[in-house]
């Protein structure tokens, strides 16, 4: 689909790679509606979008509220009418190891990762329905949804939880002509997320990011991983027998 005079929703677009998104469409002349908790940071990003040549609609609110989350559904087609594309952006993967991690943390992991991308697909769909021309909706995933990774399992397990629900998603909502897209990051350095003692040749700046998401729903790309060096390790990494893939990580999470 063309990026531009479209009505775009945008979750989790206070900061980082959401952001960078809303802000890369808003050379394009869209209508693009963003939300997250932080008013005063959507405000902002809002401000930008307006002088890059877009319309923006901002809206606050927390998205593991369902009710919330349908509502800014409700808003930006009461505004707009319609929407085209929406990117399911929110997520989190702070360090947990589950040698001591407690059963809330782990739970609040899947609702910040899966939990809040249901909470907007559900009203997505039902509007989308009544486009004759259906929509995309995609989800801003990540290459650790691909392994279990030392450190972040409960983040690989929640983002693999959503590629699988889309993956049915997007068989059956095809005769709504509706799209549904996984878009798999690797390692983006974002506000909240300083480089780690990550090689720089490992890693995205949002800007790269933001790039790789235009890319992938311009040319509609089911299931996209980028950037080409990580999808191609994550690739030969789940190829492997599952012997010699723990090794690896268990150097990898062993060494500084
Ligand atoms: N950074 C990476 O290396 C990387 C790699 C692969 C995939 N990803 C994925 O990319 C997506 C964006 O992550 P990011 O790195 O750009 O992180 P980020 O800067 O922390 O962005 C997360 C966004 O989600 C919003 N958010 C969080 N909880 C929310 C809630 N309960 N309700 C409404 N909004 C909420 C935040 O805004 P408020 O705090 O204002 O609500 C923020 O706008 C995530 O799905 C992440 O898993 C990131």
């Amino acid at each position: 689909m063309e990026l531009k005079d479209k009505v775009i929703l945008i979750t989790g677009s206070s900061s980082g790679i959401g952001k960078a998104v809303a802000l890369a469409l808003s050379h394009k002349h869209n209508r693009i509606v963003i939300t997250a908790r932080r008013k005063e940071l959507l405000a902002d990003v809002a401000d930008n979008i307006q002088k890059n040549g877009s319309e923006a609609l901002s809206i606050a609110g927390d998205a593991l509220d369902e009710e919330q989350a349908a509502g800014v559904v409700q808003q930006a087609v009461d505004r707009f009418g319609r929407i085209d594309i929406a990117l399911l952006n929110i997520g989190a993967g702070p360090s947990l190891n589950t040698a001591n991690a407690m059963p809330l943390d782990i739970k609040q992991n899947m609702r910040i990762n899966y939990d809040s991308m249901i909470n907007f697909f559900c009203p997505l769909v039902r509007q989308m329905r009544t486009q004759a021309d259906g929509g995309i909706i995609a989800n801003t995933n990540s290459l650790a949804g691909f392994q279990g990774m030392p450190t972040q399992g409960q983040y690989s397990a929640a983002k693999a939880a959503c590629r699988i629900f889309l993956d049915t998603a997007r068989i059956e909502l095809k005769p709504y002509n509706i799209r549904v897209l996984t878009l798999c990051p690797g390692f983006v350095v974002t506000e909240r997320n300083k480089q780690r003692g990550i090689p720089r040749s490992l890693t995205m700046t949002m800007d790269e990011a933001a790039g790789h998401i235009l890319k992938g729903l311009k040319n509609e790309i089911r299931e996209y991983l980028f950037p080409p060096l990580l999808r191609n390790i994550t690739m030969v990494g789940k190829a492997l027998p599952q012997s010699v893939r723990e090794k690896i990580l268990t150097k990898l999470a062993t060494s500084d």
